[in-house]
């Protein structure tokens, strides 16, 4: 098949490259020019593990090509995959001013009946404005597919080769067809279904994992004030086949392009229709508060933050990632850089230069230097490298050994033996002792 992708984010960039690699021939198509000179001279604008390697081989092979010319990637192609961004506008409605300029650009470029495949996440009717108004003029045929994209950021090309299911939403016999056929390398259980419940299916999916993650650091916040080991519960409760193990991680929150997006959508396409969708309220709201408490903990145990240095180890919204939409991390230092705080940062992947400018910290290119020194550390991404770290080494290095552990990575056992605070739970007994050392050092 000729394919046109548009868009060369994470989904656009990974479809591409793996329909390229199914041997259908491939042109990925972007409007950022700087984006499309990068892939040219083989510079790939995110880091996704597997990613390189696949476009690198496709390229070879010609069946993957990159431009910024969109009247020229059109030209001749069977299908259109449209991959590009709905970033949250304002209102929580999803911004689809790039979208629309993309399904108009079809209108007017398009010689041939064509199938517009949607997989940018779009609020739920949008497949049927799409198909109603390319079909408008009626000169050529555009067979309009939503097929929602369900990969995770850092395992982008295993989620795409390995999906739980695939979810086709499309109105003829004849394109589902074409779809199974395209699909049939995926060994996965295939759901085809209308516009409308493909494009739900997409929010319905995003938000209860969402819900997931805010119920679990609900219940951790209540094991920290009653007591209870969160860890050991979040594992028990998710041996339940019922309620599964996945997205029951607490800390502080989910961040990424998607989870706080959909539920957003979610609700804003509730509003308008008005339907009580205030469950989804309150999860955004745990989630950021989830965000204010390591905060709270950090100024309730050093009294106050100003001049205090603090480390954070993890920028990332998530670990393999070098993503920061929404990271826990932006909204933490920005807090604590507003009460006075001075703050080293350490992330192994994330460029300093992609925080906002209104941010002012000093990165390191190690964990220790971040450290050394420090009131307090305070780990935001669970990235796997930290586990190695030398936490006795670390615990000497600091000024005040307060270990603030946002994505609970570290066994609390491990913690308390390399001499560290865990200012957690308030507990009248401990919190003296440590100020006092706090004060002494
Ligand atoms: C998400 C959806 O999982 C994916 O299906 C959709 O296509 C895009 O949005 P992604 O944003 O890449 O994927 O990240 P995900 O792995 O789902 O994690 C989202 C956030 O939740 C991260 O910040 C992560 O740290 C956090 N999280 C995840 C938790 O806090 N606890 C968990 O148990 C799981």
């Amino acid at each position: 098949m000729k394919i046109c992708v548009v868009g060369a984010g994470y989904v656009g960039l990974v479809s591409a490259a793996i329909l390229a690699d199914w041997q259908h021939n491939v042109v990925c198509v972007d409007h950022n020019e700087q984006k499309i000179e990068d892939l040219l001279a083989g510079k790939l604008p995110i880091f996704e593990s597997g990613l390189q390697e696949l476009v690198e081989l496709n390229r070879l092979g010609k069946y993957l090509r990159f431009t910024a010319e969109m009247a020229e990637a059109l030209r001749g192609c069977e299908m259109i995959i449209v991959a590009v961004g709905t970033p949250p506008a304002e209102n929580g409605h999803p911004n689809l001013e790039d979208f629309w300029a993309v399904i108009k650009s079809f209108r007017e470029n398009v010689r041939n009946d064509v199938i517009v495949m949607i997989k940018s996440t779009v609020p739920v009717g949008t497949g049927e404005e799409v198909s109603l108004y390319l079909n408008e003029k009626g000169s050529y045929k555009f067979s309009v597919v939503s097929a929602p994209e369900f990969l995770r950021q850092g395992t982008a090309v295993h989620d795409f080769l390995h999906p739980d299911r695939l979810v086709v939403g499309c109105m003829s016999p004849e394109i589902r067809e074409q779809m199974k056929e395209l699909f049939q390398p995926l060994n996965c259980p295939k759901v085809f279904t209308d516009w409308h419940s493909a494009e739900m299916i997409k929010y319905a999916s995003n938000s209860f994992l969402a819900l997931k993650i805010s119920y679990i650091n609900t219940i951790a916040n209540l094991c920290e004030a009653v007591g209870g080991n969160i860890q050991d519960v979040a594992a028990a409760v998710g041996l339940d086949h019922r309620i599964g193990q996945a997205y029951l991680k607490p800390g502080v929150g989910f961040g990424g392009s998607c989870l706080a997006k959909d539920t957003q959508g979610l609700i804003a396409q509730g509003e308008v229709h008005g339907v009580n969708v205030w469950m989804f309220k309150d999860v955004l709201e745990v989630n950021y508060e989830q965000r204010v408490h390591v905060v709270q903990r950090l100024t309730e145990v050093l009294g106050n933050l100003k001049s205090r240095k603090i480390a954070i180890l993890g920028l990332a919204f998530k670990a393999n990632t070098d993503d920061l939409r929404d990271a826990p991390s932006v909204t933490i230092i920005a807090q604590i850089t507003k009460l006075g705080g001075l703050v080293k940062v350490y992330d192994p992947v994330v460029d300093s230069s992609s925080l906002p400018d209104a941010i002012s910290v000093n990165t390191v290119d190690n964990p220790y230097t971040a450290c050394q020194g420090a009131d307090a550390v305070i780990v935001l991404t669970e990235w796997e490298e930290f586990l190695d770290l030398d936490l006795k080494r670390l615990q000497r290095s600091m000024n005040a050994p307060i270990f603030i552990d946002g994505r609970y990575l570290f066994e609390r056992k491990r913690l308390l033996e390399a001499g560290f605070f865990l200012p957690e739970r308030p507990s009248s007994s401990e919190w003296p002792v440590v100020q006092s050392m706090i004060s002494a050092r």
